[in-house]
């Protein structure tokens, strides 16, 4: 078997393309990455070695190779109620707060990844239905979003195995909102699944379609991209709120440096911006 191996210009002409195609920062000596995310794409479309795949890929020859690159070098990781404060203060202040607008609550899950967060949302929404009736009488709608198609289709079917089951989710939630689908995977019911439309979104592109919102949940995505980019999407996101809309962010993220747009709120616990 012949080794794989990329040579450095290769890794910088892709890292160049993967950069523009989606935001992505690869940085120095990730060969490894690369090797290991693309080697499976070389039998799937015939391309002979990795080699001539990167050639594919950046010369843009192939428009299907080249979403299915992007895709794969994509990190997907996440899980059910992660860092639970969003979810609490979600809960607890924002739900409440935008309720007395009077009309249906829009939240958006910006990288929704296979769908733990935008569904963890809905959950909380229904929660509060149950336990407060009639405090959101217009709803909550929710849009999911991500750049990976392979993400959002497993985000439709709603279906999980065993291993994304155990990452987050209470016994009592996983009793209220999923049901068997067998071999030890669960499905979220359907009144959960309705509550959340699913499209695809890079976040480099406009975001005018997807209309406005009064929350944005833009969690552990802008990591892995340069400054100028991270600076670019929230302007955005800022254009993309209602008025006294609010923008959550990764527990390890924060807007310091990038735009001036939201003020920070302390909600003890975590942080949350207000769109000034
Ligand atoms: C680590 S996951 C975060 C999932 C979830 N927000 C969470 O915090 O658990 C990052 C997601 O960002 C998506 N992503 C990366 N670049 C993107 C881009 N330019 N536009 C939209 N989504 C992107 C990836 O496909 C991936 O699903």
């Amino acid at each position: 078997m012949t080794a794989i191996t990329i040579s450095d210009q290769e890794y910088r002409e892709f890292s160049r393309f993967l950069e523009a195609q989606c935001g992505i920062v690869l940085g120095d000596s990730k060969q490894y990455l690369v090797r290991s995310r693309l080697s499976p794409l070389v039998s799937r479309f015939s391309t002979g070695t990795l080699s001539d795949l990167l050639k594919q890929v950046v010369t843009g020859r192939n428009s299907e190779l080249k979403v299915a690159a992007v895709d794969a070098m994509t990190t997907n990781e996440t899980l059910w109620f992660r860092d639970t404060y969003p979810y609490t203060v979600l809960a607890e202040k924002l739900l409440p707060e935008l309720a007395a607008n009077k009309r249906p609550i829009k939240i958006w899950s910006s990288a929704s990844s296979s769908g733990q967060e935008p569904y963890s949302i809905a959950m909380v929404a229904l929660e509060t239905q149950i336990k407060k009736p009639g405090m959101l009488p217009m709803g909550v709608q929710i849009t999911g979003t991500d750049i990976s198609t392979a993400m959002l289709d497993t985000c439709k079917t709603g279906i999980y195995d065993s291993l994304a089951l155990g990452r987050g989710l209470s016994l009592e939630r996983k009793r209220q909102f999923f049901e068997d689908a067998g071999s030890g995977s669960m499905r979220i019911v359907e009144k959960v699944r309705r509550m959340v439309n699913f499209r695809p979104q890079n976040l480099m592109s406009s975001y005018a379609l997807l209309g406005k919102f009064d929350i944005i949940f833009c969690r552990n995505v802008l990591i892995y991209f340069s400054p100028e980019m991270k600076s670019k999407v929230l302007n955005q996101m800022a254009a993309s709120l209602n008025p006294g809309g609010y923008l959550i962010l990764g527990a390890s993220e924060s807007l310091t440096g990038l735009t001036d747009k939201f003020e920070m709120i302390r909600c003890n616990p975590g942080i949350i911006y207000k769109l000034k």
